[in-house]
């Protein structure tokens, strides 16, 4: 099994400090850096626009994954694709005309996630799985970091792993996500681990350990390294 790539979310970063942030995190070994963004609207809490991620992208180095908890979405995507976000992923439940969201981010060049809630079903991802790359499951309520992983959503994984088959799409896990829950994920199928507190807890010392515990936990072990600098 490969290992999976870790996305950091800066969610759990040091609010006062997002570009030393960015750059400590993905030196102590993250693949990609996770943009929580929130309206107040389709979450309760709100976070950062397009201007925060066009001021952290000099700070990144590898990906930033944008991940879009708002609604609508569709008036934001070029603004997001402008600030540099690689990956934008969109929620399921965020409008009535999903496809047309992950068009409009396909047609930007970026790469499209798609994200579903814990309490949404899997049924209309076959219609979707040609425009996505990336299919983030969330495994906690999404608007905070912190919350405790969602366990049922384990089954929701396999299933979506089952569907995509040979596609070049990948499983990213949101929500939760620690040393004790990340072997239940990639087991099922995960290719991407978003982890805010479980990585950022205990300060920029902190960081390489806790991407190394996370990893060793995920079955990473020796090949990782070399996982990590190949992308
Ligand atoms: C929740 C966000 C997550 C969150 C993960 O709405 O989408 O990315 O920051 O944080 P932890 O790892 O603390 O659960
Ligand atoms: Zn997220």
């Amino acid at each position: 099994m490969p290992s999976p790539r870790i996305a950091a979310s800066i969610l759990a970063a040091d609010f006062a400090a997002f570009g030393a942030e960015c750059r400590a995190i993905e030196d102590a070994g993250a693949d990609w850096v996770h943009v929580d963004v929130m309206d107040g609207h389709f979450v309760p809490n709100l976070t950062f626009g397009p201007q925060m991620c066009a001021a952290l992208r000099p700070h990144v180095r590898g990906t930033m994954d944008v991940h879009l908890m708002i609604a609508p979405v569709d008036p934001w995507i070029e603004a997001f694709a402008r600030a540099g976000a690689d990956i934008i992923t969109a929620h399921i439940e965020a409008g009535p005309h999903i496809h047309r969201t992950l068009q409009a981010i396909r047609n930007t060049g970026k790469k499209a996630g798609l994200a579903i809630n814990p309490g949404t079903g899997t049924d209309a991802v076959p219609q979707l799985l040609d425009m996505v790359d990336v299919i983030c499951v969330m495994t906690v309520n999404p608007g905070f970091g912190g919350q405790a992983f969602i366990a049922s959503q384990i089954d929701k994984i396999r299933t979506l792993r089952g569907m995509i088959g040979r596609r070049p799409v990948l499983v990213e896990i949101d929500g939760g996500v620690t040393a004790v829950t990340a072997p239940l994920v990639v087991a099922a199928g995960a290719d991407v681990l978003v982890a805010g507190s479980a990585l950022f807890a205990g300060g920029k010392a902190a960081y390489a350990g806790n991407i190394a515990a996370l990893r060793a936990a995920a079955g990473g072990g020796a090949d990782a390294a070399g996982n990590a600098a190949g992308r």
